[in-house]
């Protein structure tokens, strides 16, 4: 017997595609965290955005909650439906609709993959910089709704920053047109950027316009071994001072362990503590003499014990996979995540509380850690011992993380840098934002979300 509140949608849009399969109801209620069990009421297609409207009022009058779904590759739960929503996955909604030679922009809509925004860029000689390892899955929806960074921050900045313009449809049906790619714009608040990071609590973003820029110049890629900790912002600040850097990345030789066990190559012989793969402008023979005498002052005082640079395209991809490919070596074994944030200048005093905090509270546990260390973003990644429960795994790490967002508050940081804070982090929200601040929050996802069906129980509860 169906649902009769699907009846009721589908009488009102007979157009809709509509899934209630098992197997459809498993795929789309989950993201790539694998702590809840997905149980939605059904998964929801539209096609255009009137439908998108229409859904939305539908779920309005009915009291349906709703999780607006991309590419569902989220690391915090935001995409996850546990509870009997309707999913509503932007997967058709995937077409290129304009691109503007002088505007130097791309409008798309929302559904459509990352990676093909990187390739109609391209095709037209330009280049959109927001970029990271789940670019062939994630949605540039689902990047605006987390305001995603990724490899490239460095240079280019996060997702907020290469957005012109944007099409939402709020809790409400209405469909609001933010910023319509002006330059400038002093007119108010700016709702564009209120709605990037929003995590859909307060609209289903439709429609995106896109600022695109220049291709960099040629590049090169270089991996380089540390003996310590301390090694790392020296070298940094000694490589941004001479290159122009497109990436800063480091991670550890548990990091490296993994990553090759699932069929990276290893590129520097011996046993060495930290990692870097960094990537920086090199048009000339005469920037890469100065990435040489960089890399060699920095051998000189002891900060990099070995390196390799990338000698054609397929090595530089090679040592790219050594960062790049550290999520995906992890994944099956479900990993408990943190994604933590401090100014680049407190990063040294942090790493020394971090480091000592995690080995006294995870003394048996493997603790990988690796990440955009060039933007003050650190990933720790806690794997759970084969012989330990995961009731009590979690409730070790959630433990740790109140002691994380403790010495996070005092170094002010952030408990998420970028993967959001969803069903994973709502907990520790207060360690980053003030009491004052969520009071507004929620009085924000009153005014755009009134009856409170856009993505319930995400970043608020
Ligand atoms: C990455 O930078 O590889 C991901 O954002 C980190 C993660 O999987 O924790
Ligand atoms: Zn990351």
């Amino acid at each position: 017997m169906p649902d009769p509140r699907l009846t009721d949608l589908s009488r009102r849009l007979p157009e809709l595609r509509l899934l209630t399969e098992a197997a459809d109801l498993q795929h789309y209620g989950r993201d790539w965290t694998r702590r809840w069990t997905p149980a939605p009421l059904a998964i929801a297609l539209p096609s255009t955005l009137e439908e998108v409207q229409e859904v939305v009022r539908w779920a309005s009058q009915q009291g349906v909650a709703i999780v607006p779904s991309g590419g569902r590759t989220g690391l915090s739960g935001g995409a996850v439906a546990a509870s009997g929503e309707l999913v509503l996955s932007l997967q058709r909604m995937n077409r290129v609709l304009d691109f503007n030679a002088v505007d130097r922009t791309l409008t798309v809509q929302s559904g459509i993959v990352l990676q093909h925004v990187h390739d109609a860029a391209r095709e037209h000689g330009l280049l959109y910089p927001v970029d990271f390892a789940a670019r062939g899955s994630c949605s540039i929806g689902g990047n605006i709704a987390t305001n995603a960074g990724g490899i490239r921050v460095i240079r280019y900045g996060n997702t907020r920053e290469w957005i012109a313009g944007l099409k939402v449809v709020t809790g409400s049906g209405d469909l609001l047109e933010l910023n319509r790619g002006l330059i400038k714009n002093s007119s108010g608040y700016d709702f564009r950027q209120l709605l990037i990071g929003s995590e859909g609590t307060l609209g289903i973003v439709v429609e995106a316009t896109l600022k695109l820029t220049d291709p960099p110049p040629p590049s090169q890629v270089m991996l380089l071994a540390l003996p310590d900790m301390d090694a790392l912002m020296q070298v940094f600040a000694l490589f941004q001072a001479r290159l122009r850097l497109q990436a800063f990345e480091f991670f550890t030789d548990l990091a490296l362990h993994h990553v090759l066990a699932h069929g990276a190559q290893r590129a520097i012989e011996g046993e060495h503590p930290y990692y870097v793969v960094t990537e920086f402008d090199a048009a000339d023979e005469a920037a890469e003499e100065v990435a040489l005498a960089a890399f060699g002052q920095a051998l000189e005082q002891g900060w990099v014990s070995d390196g390799v640079i990338a000698q054609s395209e397929a090595q530089a991809a090679a040592l790219w996979r050594l960062r790049e490919g550290i999520t995906e070596s992890l994944a099956a074994r479900q990993p408990y995540k943190n994604d933590i944030s401090v100014r680049i200048s407190a990063v040294p005093a942090f790493l020394h509380e971090m480091r000592a905090l995690l080995a006294s509270e995870y003394p048996d546990i493997e603790v990988v850690w690796f990440g955009h260390i060039g933007d003050g973003n650190l990933h720790i990644n806690v794997l759970r011992p084969a012989d330990m429960a995961e009731d009590a795994f979690i409730a070790q790490c959630e433990h740790v993380t109140r002691l994380l967002a403790a010495t996070l508050q005092s170094h002010a940081g952030s408990i998420s840098a970028e993967h959001g804070i969803g069903l994973v982090k709502r907990a520790y929200l207060e360690s980053t934002r003030s009491a004052a601040e969520i009071a507004l929050m929620r009085g924000v996802k009153q005014v755009f979300d009134p009856a409170g069906i856009l993505n319930p129980g995400k970043l608020l509860d």
